[in-house]
């Protein structure tokens, strides 16, 4: 959940602010035509519309891109070539696997996400998307109070399933799992109590020894079934469909929407976040640690990151490429595997007007990539596509970036 606030502050990251007033989305208010898509409570075109663009909230459907259907993959980084700056990603999933805010880096063939003094950490998505399936990762968290390590699967309605390491416990790993952003706690309860687990759905692994200094490998297995949370090989934590049904609601609360793989390091400590949240996390983050002092930064380091796609529920569509919503449930009968294209031509586009570029899902294959129309993909590698451009062409509209800002600091106002 807390990840979805720094992937806001890493959109403003690099952009410089302007004046004005966002349109704000949510299920009761959708986003107009203008700004189409719904991303963290705020609309917008570009990037907006691309990973974490939310269908329910959005101005139609199809205003959001469709999402790139992933493979079985093995991740390696010879270099960060693969990976886009989120304000840069254009939906080509193809020529990049991954998009990040904030500053990873290499060592030895492996992703070290850091975090400086003072940031508010990095966030690397895949831009593919998993419908159940099977992620792994060895992983070395990042310690020290308030700072928290995370891998976890994420979709565009908001279910996600997680493993978090807390800084503060090196002994454990923590699980969790949403629907829909749903919490399974009151708000007054976040602002006021002291609890070790601010969500009910929460669960605390423990690992042989220390997560910091020895490596583990983390696996979850997301079936329709159920989710099997492992670490190095045991199954430690098992959550059956069954279980999560509400009479009331008359669904499963259980996550079951194309969800894209997450690394984050992130700084829950920070004094400006909610006394639950910094509780959680062990205390405040203290920016004078012997790893900023030593490093300049804290960091956790992930290796043989994998991604194994199950098929498709029966019954989804014919297509191979890309994930659509049918309808506003977010449920898992309102997906559909198409094979249309997920690239837009510059930021000022969105899902209504993307052309045809009809792009390869892709990135291991290559026998596809390319191979539709890419007439309006020519502006896009042009370097000209970020928010300034995006506010010339809209003459009066006001660039994305502000209305995030306000967005956070409304959010900061809220949680402190
Ligand atoms: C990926 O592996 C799974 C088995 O784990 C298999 O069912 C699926 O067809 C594979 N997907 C692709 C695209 O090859
Ligand atoms: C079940 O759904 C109802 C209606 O949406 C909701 O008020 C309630 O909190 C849910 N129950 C649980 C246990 O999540
Ligand atoms: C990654 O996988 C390779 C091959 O299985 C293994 O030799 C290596 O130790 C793994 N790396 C880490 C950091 O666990
Ligand atoms: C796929 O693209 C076609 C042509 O642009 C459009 O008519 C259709 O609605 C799209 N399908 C989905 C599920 O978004
Ligand atoms: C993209 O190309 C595929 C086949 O290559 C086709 O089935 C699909 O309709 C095309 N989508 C659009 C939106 O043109
Ligand atoms: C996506 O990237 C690939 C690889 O760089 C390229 O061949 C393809 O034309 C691009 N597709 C679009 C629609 O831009």
């Amino acid at each position: 959940m807390h990840v979805i606030l720094y992937i806001l502050l890493g959109l403003m990251a690099g952009s410089a602010l302007a004046a004005s007033d966002p349109p704000s989305c949510s299920t009761s208010k959708s986003c107009p035509k203008e700004y189409p898509c719904c991303s963290e409570g705020t609309c917008g075109t570009g990037t907006y519309c691309l990973g974490g663009c939310d269908p329910r909230m959005s101005y139609s459907l199809d205003a959001c891109t469709p999402k790139a259907v992933g493979q079985n993959r093995t991740f390696s980084w010879p270099n960060l070539d693969n990976a886009a700056l989120n304000t840069k990603y254009l939906g080509n999933a193809s020529e990049s696997d991954w998009e990040y805010s904030g500053s990873p880096k290499l060592k030895d063939g492996n992703i070290i996400l850091t975090m400086p003094k003072n940031s508010v950490g990095t966030l690397v998505s895949s831009t593919h998307y998993m419908w159940y399936g099977k992620i792994a990762a060895d992983v070395k968290s990042s310690r020290g109070k308030g700072v928290v390590t995370g891998f976890i699967l994420m979709s565009d309605v908001k279910d996600e399933i997680d493993f978090e390491w807390v800084g503060s416990d090196l002994e454990n790993v923590q699980t969790n799992f949403y629907f829909q952003g749903i919490t399974n706690y009151r708000i007054d309860e976040i602002l006021t109590a002291h609890l070790k687990f601010p969500d009910t759905n929460g669960d605390k692994l423990s690992t042989s020894d220390n997560t910091y200094s020895s490596w583990h490998h983390y696996e979850i297995n997301w079936t329709p079934q159920a989710i099997k949370w492992s670490v190095d090989g045991t199954v430690k934590r098992t959550l059956t469909k069954k279980s999560t049904w509400n009479a009331t609601a008359n669904r499963y609360e259980y996550p079951q929407t194309p969800s894209r793989m997450q690394l984050s390091l992130w700084p829950a400590g920070r004094a400006s976040n909610a006394q639950g949240t910094i509780d959680w996390a062990g205390g405040e983050i203290d920016w004078n640690a012997a790893d900023i002092r030593d490093h300049g930064y804290y960091s956790a380091t992930f290796a043989n990151i994998t991604m194994e796609c199950y098929e498709p529920p029966a019954g989804s569509g014919d297509g191979h490429r890309s994930y659509a919503y049918l309808d506003k449930k977010g449920l898992e009968s309102s997906v559909l595997v198409t094979n249309n294209n997920t690239v837009l031509p510059d930021m000022g586009h969105t899902g209504l007007n993307m052309g045809t570029g009809n792009s390869s899902s892709s990135s291991s294959s290559g026998s596809d990539s390319g191979d539709g129309p890419s007439t309006t993909s020519t502006s896009s590698k042009s370097g000209s596509t970020e928010f300034v451009q995006y506010a010339n062409n809209a003459p009066g509209q006001v660039p994305q970036n502000v209305w995030l800002a306000a967005v956070v600091l409304l959010f900061s106002m809220i949680i402190s």
